[in-house]
């Protein structure tokens, strides 16, 4: 075999972001938009790569030159990955994503993912989910410089997690789908750049901003709990306290707040931001015969509502 076509999901954080930059737990679920990659080995010793949904078209690279000069922002991760996975022969790679680059789904993990886990099977190195795990972290590590790991681990394993920074606990969560609204707030936020930006104002008052992690990780376990007992209420609270939290680390924006408080008045559990903050989506989770109301408040305040299915499949061959 010299081809093989794989996919991984896109995530969306439930809890925890930005504490679980520094040492504490998050939950994070797979979604059913996922990323498709189709790798094949070359006898000549190049890295071409097609990746239409981030303007990527024929692009050509010499093996002995990967990682270096400029390379393009949509064929980053891509690259890096097949550079750390230290492979020998050429190799041609082209993606496809189910979903937009600009919805936070995670598009640059999904792909790295699909890249080490197509090659691993290829060549016969049938890495395990956490060596691939560890592979793809490190790639977005030698790109991104920051970042929990959490999107990777998502695109890896699938389901919901329980996760610590770096991959330190990953446990999947036994729960059935979540009733999950996800509202795209139609701003494009950076993750690395809200991440700096939470970082400079903690900055201000160190010990307020360690208060803030410390509460965000015991909310964490309290809604871990109450996932594994199916208790939305619960869950709903506990999210509801989580984007205080996040609005004191400045993670949130008037757009996100307004579609928040929309789905809350509308019949919601609960509502927050969901990622980095500064735009992307927010998520809700509400009682069934609440939905189409909470819909039409998030579609009001905000720009979409992004039809998805949580605990999904982790990478996956496709063909
Ligand atoms: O913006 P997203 O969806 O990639 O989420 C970022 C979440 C952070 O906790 C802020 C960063 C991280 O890597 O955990």
């Amino acid at each position: 075999m010299n081809k093989i076509t794989v996919s991984a999901p896109g995530k969306l954080m439930l809890l925890g972001e930005h504490a679980v930059v520094y040492q504490r737990p998050c939950i994070v679920t797979a979604v059913n938009q996922r990323m498709k990659a189709t790798v094949e080995l070359l006898n000549e010793p190049i890295f071409q790569l097609n990746a239409p949904d981030v303007q990527v078209a024929n692009y050509q690279k010499s093996l002995d030159q990967l990682g270096q000069d400029d390379i393009p922002k949509g064929a980053r991760f891509i690259e890096v990955a097949i550079k750390n996975f230290a492979l020998k022969s050429g190799v041609k790679v082209t993606t496809c994503s189910e979903f937009s680059s600009l919805f936070g789904f995670g598009s640059s993990s999904a792909s790295t993912v699909c890249v080490i886990y197509a090659l691993s099977e290829l060549t016969g190195a049938n890495l395990d989910q956490k060596a691939i795990f560890d592979l793809a972290y490190k790639t977005v590590l030698d790109i991104q410089g920051k970042g929990s790991g959490f999107d990777v681990a998502a695109a890896v394993f699938g389901g919901t997690l329980y996760f610590v920074t770096g991959g330190k606990v990953i446990e999947p969560l036994n729960i059935p789908s979540l009733p999950l609204i996800v509202g795209y707030s139609g701003i494009k936020a950076d993750t690395v750049t809200l991440i700096n930006q939470v970082l400079e104002k903690a900055k201000e008052n160190p010990q307020t901003t360690e208060d803030i992690y410390n509460n965000i990780a015991k909310l964490v376990e309290q809604a871990k709990v109450a996932l594994l007992n199916t208790d939305w209420t619960m869950i709903g609270q506990l999210m509801d306290q989580n984007q205080a939290l996040l609005k004191q680390l400045g993670a949130s924006i008037d757009k996100l707040d307004n579609m928040i408080s929309a789905a809350r008045k509308a019949g919601a559990y609960g509502a927050k931001l969901s990622g980095a903050g500064g735009g992307d989506c927010m998520i809700a989770l509400a009682p069934e015969n609440k939905t189409p109301a909470v819909k039409n408040a998030i579609i009001k305040a905000g720009k979409q509502i992004i039809e998805v299915e949580t605990n999904v499949e982790g990478v996956k061959i496709e063909a």
